[in-house]
């Protein structure tokens, strides 16, 4: 495949690129095998020796896909209900029930995975870090769906041997970790068969935090981790009633415990980590674990926003996670500008602080702007996940997950969806403000296509066109 065209993506933090009339050329297999803009000599050889290019017109570019480093794939069931309550009450009486409830019923699982493959597609969504539920029959369906829906998914089985739900517990620490040994392994070899790039979905250890798992159970799955290299994942520091939890039981941080049982690992992502202070987060960055920032879930649950800009000026790895079912919000679109709008609260808080002469509040800006938002769905994501190289951005021998993204539409000379161009944008070349008024107020109808390696899995089928007039 040949793609002709305007192309957007961050290489870093604040380091947004637009590619003007790049020529990007598909490899079968998925990979970006060349990368150039339309007028070089070799781009000119390209399209005059192969297939015709797919042409985006004007007003139309590519953007990687998003990359959602926190979803709870059964709390699907109940997206968008229950958010009243504390987390741990919100666990007992919504969580623990609905994922209680995909696991007796295998019909029910595959039905409402199917749909959530469906619901990340359109909205662009080409990677995502899953937590599942306790059974591994369940997460294999799961496992299997997002497989054949072609969304690079890693899947966790969850571990937990302590629960208030007595119907949805795993009886004791050995039988959590026998379980998670026969997903992983059961995981990795319903993919084996497949050649290498075909491999989207991969397992990962999946303690659901600290106040459902016993010491033995963390350790366990520590030593499993180190011993196989496996990623990890879970929650940590996320709620008041969830760290008093942890004191009163455990008489030590969530953080303590889970880098005693060697958690924290450069293949780990914690969820949330909301309180986490400036040495904590240093502590992170050591570690190389990655920090999934769920701002929505965050204002329901931790009612106190994530130290973003710490984090990231200290060297985490951090992406952005829906967290559905405790974030409503399926659409990394909106994660990403309620990321920036938490940030901007925040700097509020800080130039108030400051104004008033508190100390150790004058180390700049806490704000963190869209193009910096773009990077952690996209590139930020695909590091935290330590995907191949080049992965989130465009570049020669990265996997090609894209999404094409159309402002005007030239058939019927207007603006697409939500958006409104008053200056005769329709024959630019793109600009910042094009993309930013994207970031802003685009939605789904904006979206053409969706790829991941290389497949094409959402959209029209992209002929080739002639609108554009290089
Ligand atoms: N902590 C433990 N389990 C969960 C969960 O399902 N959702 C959220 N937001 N936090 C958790
Ligand atoms: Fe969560």
């Amino acid at each position: 495949m040949i793609i002709r065209g305007d192309l957007v993506h961050c290489l870093g933090l604040g380091e947004l690129e637009i590619l003007r009339d790049h020529v990007l050329v598909v490899s079968l297999s998925g990979f970006i095998g060349y990368l150039g803009a339309a007028h070089s000599p070799e781009s000119n050889e390209i399209l005059n020796a192969s297939e015709p290019p797919i042409v985006l017109e004007r007003g139309t570019f590519l953007v990687p896909t998003f990359c959602d480093l926190h979803l709870h794939a059964p709390q699907f069931l109940y997206q968008g209900t229950g958010l009243h309550l504390p987390l741990m009450q919100w666990l007992n009486e919504y969580a623990f029930k609905a994922e209680e409830s995909l696991d007796a019923d295998p019909a029910l699982a595959e039905r409402v995975y199917t749909r959530l493959t469906e619901r990340l597609i359109e909205n662009g969504t080409g990677a995502v870090l899953l937590f599942g539920t306790i059974k591994v029959d369940t997460n294999l369906i799961l496992a299997k769906v997002m497989q054949r829906a072609g969304i690079r998914a890693f899947v966790g089985k969850l571990s937990m041997d302590i629960s208030s739900r007595p119907t949805y517990v795993e009886p004791s620490a050995s039988t959590a970790i026998s379980s998670a040994i026969s997903f992983v392994g059961s995981c990795h070899s319903m993919v084996a068969q497949l050649p290498a790039h075909e491999r989207l979905v991969e397992p990962v250890l999946t303690p659901r935090f600290v106040p459902t798992c016993s010491d033995d159970l963390l350790r366990g799955l520590g030593e499993l981790a180190s011993a196989e290299n496996l990623r990890v994942q879970s929650h940590m520091a996320e709620a008041h009633d969830e760290l008093d939890f942890v004191r009163r039981e455990r008489g030590k941080s969530d953080m303590e415990i889970f880098a005693e049982s060697r958690l924290l690992t450069p293949r780990t992502v914690q969820a949330h980590c909301t309180f986490l202070d400036p040495p904590s987060l240093t502590d992170v960055a050591k570690s190389g674990a990655a920090i999934a920032h769920c701002p929505l879930s965050n204002a329901y649950f931790s009612a106190k926003p994530f130290r973003l800009r710490e984090a990231l000026n200290l060297g985490v790895k951090v992406g952005l996670g829906t967290d559905i079912a405790g974030g409503y919000d399926i659409d990394m679109m909106g994660c990403m500008r309620q990321a920036v709008a938490v940030s901007r609260m925040r700097e509020g808080d800080r130039i108030m602080a400051v104004a008033e002469g508190r100390r150790g509040q004058d180390n700049g800006s806490l704000a963190v702007d869209w193009k910096e938002a773009l990077y952690l769905a996209t590139r930020g994501g695909a590091t935290a996940l330590d995907l191949p190289a080049g992965a989130g951005t465009f570049a020669v021998g990265a996997p090609f997950d894209a999404q094409c993204i159309q402002l005007f539409d030239s058939s019927t000379g207007s603006s697409v969806g939500p958006l409104d161009f008053f200056d005769g944008t329709d024959r630019m070349w793109l600009t910042l403000d094009m993309v930013e008024k994207w970031w802003c107020i685009g939605d789904m109808r904006n979206r053409l296509a969706v790829w991941v390696q290389g497949k094409q899995l959402w959209g029209k089928e992209l002929g080739s066109r002639n609108g554009i007039q290089p």
